[in-house]
C-alpha cells in the first residue's frame, strides 16, 4: 500500500463521536499533503461543533503518527459553513453581525480584534483591481523597509494567487515542530508566510471560501512573527471574503491602495478605499504604479496607462499621495527573479520611486 492509503486507513479508525462515523467515510479529511515524511491535512467540522472538535484533531494527528513511514503530523480543523455562507455573510457588510466564518473556533460575541503577537503595525496593500502591482509594491517596500532597519513581514493573504514566494525568492515549507504554530521563512530581511508555501507553485488552491478563510486565520494567529515593526499584508484585487475578514479581525494600521494611472483602475480603487472606510480602516495612501514609461530607444517618456490620475483622486478624496513608479521591465524582471528591483538596481528611477514611499511612511511617522 503507498502511504496515502497508510494514512486514509489510519484516519478510517478515527470516528467522530458526535456522527457515529469514522473521519474518512464521513468525507471529512480535505487537502491530504504528504511530502516525504509529513503529512499534512484539514479536517472539515460542522460550524456548530467546531469549539467541541480539538480532542478529534487530536485523535486524528495521532493515529496518522502512528503509521510507519510517518514522522510528522499536522492537522488544521476548519468549519464547514453552508454554501455561500461566508459570502452571504460578507454582503451584509460591516454594519451586520459578525459573519460566522467557520475559523473552527467559538464565535466571540463582538468580533474581537488582535493583531498578532509582537508586530506593532499591520499594513494592508490592496486595490480594486487585479494585476496592478500591489504584490510588486508590497515585495519592493518590504525589501526597502527591512533595508532602513525595520523589522518587516509579509503576509500574503493573496490565497488564490499567492505570489511572494516568487518575489521574495522564498522556497521550501514553512516548519511546524510544535503541530501549532507555523514558523515562517525569510529572505532578503523579511519574514514571509504564503499559501504558496504550503502549495506548489503550480498548483491551484482549491479549497472553498470558509476553509481559506481558517487558512488566512491561521497566517495571522498561528504563524511566529517574531517581534516586527510592520507586517504588510498583499492582499487579493476586489473587496471580497479576506479583505473583510483582515479588517474584522486585526486593527490595521491602515490601507495603501495600489492603482495604475487609468480610470477603469481607478474607479475600482474607489471601491476599494469605500470599503476601508466602511471597515473603519485608514487610508494612508494612493501609489500610482506603471505610471511613466522610459523609451530606452528614444528616451522619450510614454504614459501607456494615463499620467496623474491616482493623484488628481487622492486630491479627490483628500487621502495622501505615496508616489508614482515607472512601468519598467527591470521591475518585472526583477520580481520574477527573486529579488525585488530595490535590491537588484538600488539607484534606478524605479527603485528611487519605492525608496521614497519607505522613507515618506518612517517619516511620517506611520511605522515609527
Ligand atoms: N512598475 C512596473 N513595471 C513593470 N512591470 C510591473 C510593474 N508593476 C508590476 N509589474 C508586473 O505586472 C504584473 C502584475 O503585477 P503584480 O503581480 O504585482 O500585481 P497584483 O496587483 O499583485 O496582481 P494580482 O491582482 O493578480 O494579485 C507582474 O508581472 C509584475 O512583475
Ligand atoms: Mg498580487
Amino acid at each position: 500500500m503507498s502511504l496515502e492509503a497508510d494514512v486514509r486507513a489510519a484516519l478510517s479508525e478515527v470516528v467522530d463521536p458526535g456522527r457515529g462515523q469514522d473521519l474518512i467515510s464521513a468525507g471529512m479529511v480535505k487537502g491530504l499533503q504528504i511530502s516525504g515524511d509529513t503529512v499534512r491535512f484539514v479536517i472539515e467540522v460542522d460550524a456548530a461543533r467546531a469549539g467541541a472538535m480539538e480532542p478529534l484533531r487530536k485523535a486524528a494527528e495521532e493515529a496518522v503518527l502512528a503509521v510507519p513511514g510517518v514522522a510528522r503530523a499536522a492537522a488544521i480543523l476548519t468549519a464547514h459553513a453552508a454554501e455561500g455562507e461566508a459570502r452571504a455573510n460578507a454582503a451584509k457588510g460591516p454594519k451586520g453581525p459578525a459573519p460566522d466564518l467557520g475559523l473552527g473556533m467559538k464565535k466571540p460575541a463582538a468580533p474581537a480584534k488582535a493583531r498578532p503577537e509582537g508586530v506593532r503595525h499591520v499594513i494592508a496593500v490592496a486595490s480594486g483591481k487585479g494585476g496592478v502591482g500591489k504584490s510588486t509594491v508590497t515585495a519592493n517596500l518590504a525589501v526597502a523597509l527591512a533595508a532602513r532597519g525595520k523589522r518587516v513581514g509579509v503576509l500574503d493573504a493573496d490565497v488564490y494567487g499567492p505570489s511572494q514566494p516568487r518575489m521574495l525568492g522564498v522556497s521550501g515549507r514553512p516548519s511546524s515542530p510544535d503541530g501549532t504554530t507555523i514558523l515562517p521563512l525569510r529572505n532578503h530581511g523579511v519574514t514571509l508566510m504564503s499559501l504558496g508555501l504550503m502549495t506548489g507553485e503550480n498548483e491551484a488552491v482549491i479549497w472553498r471560501g470558509p476553509m481559506l478563510m481558517g487558512a488566512l486565520q491561521q497566517m495571522l494567529g498561528q504563524v511566529q512573527w517574531g517581534q516586527l515593526d510592520v507586517l504588510l499584508v498583499d492582499l487579493p484585487p476586489g473587496t471580497g471574503d479576506v479583505q473583510m475578514t483582515l479588517a474584522q479581525k486585526v486593527p490595521l494600521t491602515g490601507a495603501i491602495i495600489v492603482s495604475t494611472p487609468q480610470d477603469i483602475a481607478l474607479i475600482d480603487a474607489r471601491k476599494g478605499i469605500d470599503m476601508f472606510n466602511r471597515m473603519e480602516v485608514p487610508i494612508l495612501g494612493l501609489i500610482e504604479n506603471m505610471a511613466a514609461f522610459v523609451c530606452d530607444g528614444c528616451g522619450k517618456v510614454h504614459h501607456p496607462f494615463g499620467h496623474g490620475g491616482a493623484r488628481a483622486e487622492a486630491e479627490r478624496l483628500g487621502v495622501p499621495f505615496l508616489g508614482e513608479i515607472p512601468l519598467d521591465l527591470a521591475v518585472r524582471v526583477a520580481s520574477d527573479s527573486g529579488a525585488p528591483v530595490v535590491l537588484q538596481n538600488p539607484e534606478g528611477p524605479e527603485a528611487q520611486a519605492f525608496w521614497k514611499i519607505a522613507d515618506g511612511l518612517i517619516g511620517e511617522g506611520v511605522i515609527g
